[in-house]
């Protein structure tokens, strides 16, 4: 069987660069969106990020035209899955929309593709049973930004097949990002639940007045080695979307660490403080470095 050609659908801030990971590793890729629009923005996106790594000297001017030349883009998914080994896809986190898309590659992909989600909350047996392979279907989960993040967490669920796994193990390696196998299905897989639980513990600290997100940052970069500490990471993943994984966690586990996180992230939101991406979140933005700023309600 050829395990060879990749089909992305969904080119938005994660599929674009999962393609153009999988391109600079070799691998042809169609990348696949609704939106001609989007797809036109992620080569530019791409075409930018590959050319920073040429003015670097961290990459060859002709490997960055190369890679950027294996991404086909389209909005055609029957011609592009018609000829592709394997997919994933990358659309909107919503249950409906990846349940069409798992049913619209199963039916004009080849009968021995997989299929892998990059969803960090649905895991594949909530999407398998809209396809007639449920065997072959399984999460490959990225991180953002993903030409920079080396992990990819693959999960098998009850129906994905041995044969499955270790196939998804093995694109992973082909597109040059270090898989780690997730044997059972669970609510944030590996990495985000022992990120969840570290930084739980850092919002209760805050929230007792134990110490201020600025120490409790650098005792973790400095402590732990951390390359962030948990509150300038909530800032890079904005706030708001914290917020609602955060919520969404409390709903199931009813612990008052996650409510402490609620509810302090909730009063900065109400000022408009969403991290980095709107200027001010536990830190100010404006200044180099960012300075920490006051968390209201805490001494
Ligand atoms: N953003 C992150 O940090 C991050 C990290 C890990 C995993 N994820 C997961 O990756 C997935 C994509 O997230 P994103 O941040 O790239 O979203 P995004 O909104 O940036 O991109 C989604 C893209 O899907 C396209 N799309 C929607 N419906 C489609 C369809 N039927 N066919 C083809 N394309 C379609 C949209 O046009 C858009 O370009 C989600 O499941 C998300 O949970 C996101």
């Amino acid at each position: 069987m050829s395990d060879e050609r990749l089909l992305v659908l969904g080119a938005g801030t994660m599929g674009s660069q999962i393609a153009q990971q999988a391109a600079l590793c070799g691998v042809e890729v169609d990348l696949v969106d609704i939106s001609t629009d989007q797809l036109a923005r992620a080569v530019e996106q791409n075409r930018r990020l590959l050319e920073s790594r040429v003015t670097k000297g961290r990459l060859e001017a002709a490997d960055a035209e190369a890679a950027l030349a294996r991404v086909t883009t389209s909005d055609d998914l029957p011609a592009s899955a018609s000829r592709c080994d394997w997919a994933v896809e990358a659309v909107l986190e919503q249950l409906e929309p990846k349940r069409t898309a798992f049913a619209e590659l199963d039916r004009h992909l080849p009968a021995h593709a997989g299929i892998a989600t990059n969803s960090s909350n649905i895991v594949s047996s909530r999407l398998a049973d809209a396809t007639s392979r449920p065997e072959l279907c399984c999460n490959m989960h990225f991180f953002h930004p993903v030409l920079v993040m080396d992990v990819c967490e693959v999960v098998r669920g009850p129906h994905t097949s041995e044969e499955t796994a270790r196939r998804a193990v093995e694109w992973s390696r082909r597109m040059g990002r270090a898989p780690v196998l997730i044997e059972k299905e669970i609510d944030g897989f590996v990495v985000n639940r022992i990120l969840g639980a570290a930084s739980r513990e850092a919002f209760s600290l805050l929230a007792a007045g134990v110490a201020s997100p600025a120490d409790i940052d650098a005792a973790a970069r400095l402590g732990l080695n951390w390359r962030m500490g948990p509150f300038q990471l909530a800032d890079f993943s904005g706030l708001d979307t914290v917020h609602d994984v955060r919520r969404d966690r409390y709903e199931k586990s009813g612990a008052p660490g996650d409510l402490e996180t609620v509810e302090v992230l909730a009063q900065l939101i109400a000022e408009g403080r969403r991290g980095r991406k709107s200027g001010r979140g536990f830190y100010d933005y404006s200044t180099d470095p960012p300075s920490p700023l006051p968390v209201p309600g805490i001494d």
